[in-house]
């Protein structure tokens, strides 16, 4: 790219996270308390991350892909049950399902929100679908309202995979607090982090107390050891007093290079939906692939130019596990004799076509970070970059 008119740029972007004194107290604190496993720590975060989404239950686990599959245990959702996931996520929103014998059925996603929208959904309801994990990609929410109707009038269980989502709203009431649970990742990479960890949150004390219960033994029933340790929750707790003041960062970082690309043809930032406060765990830019040519010949442009663009999920019914070539294939479920359903499905789960998603993923999304500290500048430097190449590429 030497000769090329586009600026390179050799400084990194900034990392996430960037962790300091008060993490390093909390962790001190609990140090010198002799106390690691689950106690006042995860019962005081579990607390003030309830209040924080305005749930009644939280319960700490030990990642997300715990946190869904024990949602989904206590939702009694288990052998020949369907659910319906979105194709355009990481591989535990759909992989849960398989951890509890279920089934999970892909359906398109939304081309507004890139989540599942009720008509999507709706196409893929049958008389053996149990429930629905909903995930908001990237922190843009998806459209809860109809989705929430057409659980309610087919009976169907509700999750929301929020991992991307913490501080992110719908017509003002907290993402995660729309189905019967909300799962929440505290990875490192994400918005409230504490390495690993997850929290869900619930507001009915039933599922709130099965949670509870099968997230440590059981005691009455076979179940997991799922559990958040004090460490990781004495991290969230500080973590989650800078969460607002961190998306609001996010939020103005996607906003300016919104206002910046607006003027280059053939690329824009990726809105929430009106009446939504969306959080970008990363900005979505579009490419229009007839003008710029595709996604991911214009991430490659702009990393040669020093601007770290991803492209991170292709979409989940291509994924290799879950096309598998060897038998017997965990979680297979047409190879699988007790699945009533599977005369059905594909040979290969790769054999469905989602238009919409496949189309984003293969030629039109891309993802920025936008988290603290990176600022303006890396927004301006950003937006130069796709004015050259996006100059460079115009057909
Ligand atoms: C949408 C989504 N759901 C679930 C997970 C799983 O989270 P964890 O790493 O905490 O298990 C991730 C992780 O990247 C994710 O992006």
């Amino acid at each position: 790219m030497s000769n090329s008119p586009i600026p390179v740029n050799s400084q990194p972007w900034p990392p996430w996270p960037i962790l300091g004194e008060a993490e390093k107290e909390a962790v001190v604190r609990v140090i010198a308390s002799n106390q690691l496993f689950a106690a006042g720590e995860v019962a005081a975060f579990e607390g003030e991350y309830a209040d924080y989404v305005g749930a009644r239950f939280a319960r700490g686990v030990g990642n997300a892909t715990e946190g869904l599959h024990l949602a989904l245990a206590a939702l009694n959702i288990g052998v020949n049950d369907e659910v319906i996931v979105p194709p355009y996520t990481w591989i535990s929103s759909a992989s849960c399902v398989v951890m509890q014998n279920g089934v999970p059925v892909f359906a398109d996603c939304d081309a507004a929100t890139l989540a599942l929208s009720a008509e999507t959904i709706e196409a893929k309801i049958t008389n053996r679908t149990k429930a629905v994990i909903l995930v908001h990609m990237f922190g843009y929410p998806a459209d809860l309202d109809p989705i929430v109707a057409l659980c309610r009038r087919r009976g169907l269980r509700l999750i929301e995979d929020a991992s991307h989502a913490h501080g992110a709203s719908y017509k003002g009431r907290m993402i995660g607090t729309f189905g019967d649970v909300g799962v929440f990742s505290l990875h490192q990479r994400k918005a409230l982090c504490v390495g690993d960890g997850g929290i869900l949150v619930t507001d009915d004390a039933d599922i709130a107390s099965a949670l509870f219960r099968l997230r440590s033994f059981g005691h009455t029933e076979l179940s997991y050891n799922y559990r958040m340790t004090e460490l990781a929750a004495a991290i969230g707790r500080v973590r989650l007093r800078r969460l607002d003041a961190d998306n609001d960062v996010r939020i103005r970082n996607a906003e300016r290079l919104g206002t910046l690309l607006d003027a280059i043809p053939g690329v824009r930032v990726r809105k929430p939906l009106p009446n939504t406060k969306g959080v970008y765990y990363r900005v979505l830019v579009e490419c229009d692939p007839d003008r710029v040519g595709t996604a991911a010949d214009f991430a490659a442009r702009l990393r040669d130019a020093g601007v770290p663009a991803e492209r991170t999920w292709q979409p989940l019914h291509r994924h290799p596990l879950f096309n598998p070539t060897v038998e017997p294939a965990r979680g297979c479920p047409w190879k699988w004799s007790l699945y009533e359903g599977r005369d059905r499905m594909p040979a290969h789960y790769a054999d469905l076509s989602f238009p919409v998603i496949e189309d984003y993923c293969d030629r039109r999304v891309l993802e920025l970070p936008v988290h603290p500290p990176i600022d303006a500048s890396h927004m301006r430097q950003a937006a130069a970059a796709f004015a050259a190449i996006a100059k460079e590429q115009a057909r």
